[in-house]
């Protein structure tokens, strides 16, 4: 320790407690830690905060627990460092795991500095960030370390849509502990070392006989391809806490609060005369949605969310002359784009969260309808269609929609029609709307002619042409009023921005009640 004789004892006590309570579960443990390709709680914190920012509270608690020996096994701040800080010189509340110290296990008090640390940013109106790495309840405290748990899931329920939530699992998150981050807005994990389930390999052998993996069965990629627990997946720690930051970019504080607005060198008049061309001229060729995106928003910056999870829709923020947007877009390159249960749940959830925090909503369409058969009407698409319906219904921030090609049967009511309070509806001259597809319809419409025509096929080819000629535009929409506009595709970025500007102080409310009842 240090031997300054001018400080005085005291202070050099303090120092030592300080030190103490740094070096976590000691030397030994930290090796392991690093071993697995893994950080410690504070060397997370470095990378997720600005420089110095970080004030830790509560850096003595310990616990009180002496069942098992564990009156001999007591860490200062009893495995998780907890505080505040800034992101960006913006403050945030968070909390940081350390498996070194009886493997970040949750007790009572390592509990109760969590909620103390979510009571706070719900009262101070700043983002809660979980940096969640442990084996969970902590056995030997027993029912208290589960009380525990349920004070956290109360928080995290309590502060949802008033705070945004955001988490990152960087270890294992096993049992009831995995509902914490599930309750949160947004999961980060990292390949290889984190691992989310609710019960483990071992258990799943016994209870169904399969084999798996831990990673087959809660990795990363499992997560954020499959199950769409995970909203991103990273190769590392570091990559995870850079995700973290640059989300926090887009997001308000908290509901009461505006997203920032940063400065913006990209042209807010800029035209793009490829967009003119983009969509192909055989009306079942894909093109790729994110590149519409990408021409439009500011720097061709677009932050996607759950990049590998139904993937026939794409959910992410962007800007628009400096303003955070929410984005919702068919992607026609897989699946034509279809609405299926995966995908109206991901955009669902979407919705719902920009609503929550003051992002307007620019939605791209392009849209075949909602996707058909056996798997999907088991799997419930009537009920996670409604999902998405009920999101776009209930969202009062601006919403902006553009009809890049298709809107197609009940698709189009969803997809943020002005019906159900779209504010502004834009069509590109290649929108085809209709309650179906050419070939379908004619199909259904003309089946008796069709079946008593010498000629059926060349008969058909004549009426598809006939349908989509009437109805395979969108001018028929536009004379009910139902789209505001048909814009040439390369005027979108300075339409969407003008609209948003009108936009920026709309109001409008729900009417009063305690909460509706989304068909989850
Ligand atoms: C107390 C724990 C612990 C726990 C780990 N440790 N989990 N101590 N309670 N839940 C301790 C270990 O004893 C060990 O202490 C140290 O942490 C590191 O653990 P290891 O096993 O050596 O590490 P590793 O090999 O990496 O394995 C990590 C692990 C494994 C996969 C997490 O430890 C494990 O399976 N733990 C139990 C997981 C679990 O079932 N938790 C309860 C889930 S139910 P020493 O002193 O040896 O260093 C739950 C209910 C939530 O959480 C309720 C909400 C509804």
């Amino acid at each position: 320790m240090s031997g300054d004789q001018t400080v005085p004892s005291r202070i050099q006590h303090l120092r030592r407690l300080r030190e103490q309570a740094r070096a976590g579960g000691g030397p030994a443990n930290i090796a392991r830690q690093h071993e697995r390709g893994k950080l410690t709680a504070r060397e997370r914190l470095d990378l997720l905060l600005d420089e110095n920012s970080f004030h830790e509270l509560g850096g003595f608690v310990t616990h009180r627990s002496t069942e098992f020996g564990m009156d001999e096994k007591r860490y200062l701040g009893d495995g998780v460092v907890t505080g505040y800080g800034t992101i960006n010189g913006r403050l945030v509340f968070v909390f940081s795991q350390d498996f070194t110290v009886l493997g970040g296990s949750l007790g009572r008090a390592h509990a109760d500095k969590i909620v103390a640390l979510m009571d706070m940013a719900i009262k101070n109106g700043a983002p809660v960030i979980g940096l969640n790495d442990s084996g969970g309840a902590r056995i030997q405290e027993g029912v208290v370390s589960l009380g525990g748990y349920a004070d956290i899931f109360l928080r995290n329920t309590l502060a949802s849509g008033v705070v945004p939530q955001l988490s990152a699992v960087l270890g294992p998150c096993a049992g009831g502990a995995v509902y914490s981050p599930a309750i949160t807005d947004f999961i980060v994990m990292v390949k290889d070392t984190s691992h989310m389930f609710v019960t483990g390999p071992d258990v799943v052998k016994t209870v169904t006989h399969e084999d798996v993996t831990f990673d087959e069965l809660g990795g990363a990629g499992t997560h954020s391809r499959k199950s769409g627990v995970a909203h991103f997946a990273t190769a590392s720690e570091g990559e995870a806490m850079a995700v973290l930051r640059t989300l926090l970019s887009y997001l308000p504080q908290n509901n009461m609060d505006d997203p920032p607005t940063v400065p913006c060198a990209d042209d807010p008049l800029r035209t793009d005369r490829d967009l003119d061309a983009i969509i192909p001229d055989e009306p079942n060729r894909p093109y790729d949605m994110r590149d519409v995106i990408r021409r439009v928003v500011d720097d061709g910056d677009f932050f996607e969310v759950h990049e590998h999870f139904a993937q026939n829709i794409l959910v992410g923020f962007a800007r628009l002359n400096g303003r955070s947007v929410g984005i919702v877009a068919q992607q026609p390159m897989v699946l034509a784009g279809v609405l299926d249960n995966d995908a109206s749940i991901k955009a669902a959830r979407f919705v719902r969260f920009c609503d929550c925090f003051n992002i307007p909503i620019v939605t791209f369409e392009d849209v075949p309808g909602f996707m058909p058969g056996l798997n999907q009407e088991h799997g419930g698409i009537i009920r996670n269609g409604a999902k998405l319906l009920y999101a776009y219904c209930e969202a009062t921030v601006p919403k902006i929609t553009v009809i890049t090609r298709k809107a197609y049967g009940g698709a189009y009511d969803v997809m943020s029609s002005k019906h159900i309070r779209g504010d502004i509806n834009y069509a590109w001259p290649t929108a085809e709307i209709a309650v179906m597809g050419p070939d379908g319809a004619v199909n259904i419409v003309f089946r008796r002619e069709l079946a008593e025509a010498d000629d059926p096929v060349a008969r058909k080819a004549e009426l598809v042409a006939e349908y989509r000629e009437r109805f395979a535009n969108p001018y028929v929409a536009a004379s009910w009023g139902y789209i505001d506009d048909v814009i040439e595709p390369r005027d979108t970025r300075p339409r969407l921005i003008s609209a948003l500007e009108m936009l920026q102080n709309k109001r409008d409310t729900n009417p009063p009640k305690k909460h509706g009842n989304i068909p989850l």
